[in-house]
């Protein structure tokens, strides 16, 4: 029980967040767990907090994402690591968005992290834990019928919309942008903005000397992991 909220029936349990039945047909809760994981959940470990960071930051950037236009499906904040959310159905594809070479992307092109790229990459992968969600291309998409032409056309240009408008914050918070992960999810005939936006999620390098803020400070164990999460959270408050 969170306020009046009764919670009471899990119908998903990721493994970052749970997802509650909500108050009405319309609606779930969304509660931020502790649980970090990496490459695909073989390394995990409980981080005191990470939840309530997580929670805090996504919802700011939901609330500036909002204001600028972008449709989300957060409701209403009701606690630290809870939300009530629009019931939406998710598309089974991530959306990846990059604006300088890092992670997968420079192992998989050789290109040094950090590399400045000369315009913004898009991909999609496929929202599967078992088989480790793989780069999936629009034909392949399409072919399979996880989404349709004009979705995977409105996900990328709401994806280099959210890009801009979130660059654009960070940049204010002496942080770069490097690359990150969106969700959409299908509401009342509409994609929506779903998922969490957060450390665990996009690549935030502190704009004077690169230095990792983010998920990989877990996955590389370079220690102060909440640390880098905490100062992203300060920073975009005073942004
Ligand atoms: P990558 O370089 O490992 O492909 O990751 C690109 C971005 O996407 C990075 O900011 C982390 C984010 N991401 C997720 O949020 N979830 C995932 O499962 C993966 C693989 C990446
Ligand atoms: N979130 C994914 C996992 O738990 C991958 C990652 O972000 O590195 O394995």
């Amino acid at each position: 029980m969170v306020g009046n909220t009764v919670m009471d029936e899990v119908l998903y349990e990721g493994k970052s967040k749970i997802i509650f039945k909500g108050p009405d047909d319309d609606s779930y809760i969304l509660r931020y767990k502790d649980t970090a994981t990496a490459f695909n959940g073989e390394k995990k470990e409980e981080l005191g907090g990470k939840g309530k960071l997580n929670a805090e930051i996504s919802n700011i950037i939901y609330a500036y994402l909002s204001e600028k236009g972008v449709e989300t499906h957060l409701l209403k904040v009701i606690d630290d690591v809870t939300a009530l959310i629009k019931k939406a159905e998710i598309v089974m594809v991530e959306v990846i968005v990059r604006n300088v070479a890092a992670g997968s992307f420079s192992k998989k092109y050789g290109v040094p992290e950090g590399t400045e790229l000369k315009n913004t990459t898009t991909e999609f992968s496929l929202k599967s834990d078992e088989l480790g969600d793989p780069m999936i291309n629009d034909s392949q998409i399409t072919a399979l019928g996880i989404a349709t032409r004009e979705e995977l056309d409105y996900m990328t240009k709401q994806a280099l919309k959210i890009n801009e408008l979130m660059c654009e914050l960070f940049a204010k918070a002496g942080i770069r942008l490097v690359d990150f992960k969106l969700e959409f999810g299908r509401c009342g005939g509409k994609l929506i903005l779903c998922d969490e936006i957060s450390p665990d999620s996009c690549r935030f390098w502190d704009t004077e000397t690169n230095e990792k803020l983010d998920k990989d400070r877990f996955r590389r164990d370079l220690g102060n992991v909440l640390g880098g999460y905490r100062d992203v959270l300060e920073r975009l408050k005073n942004a």
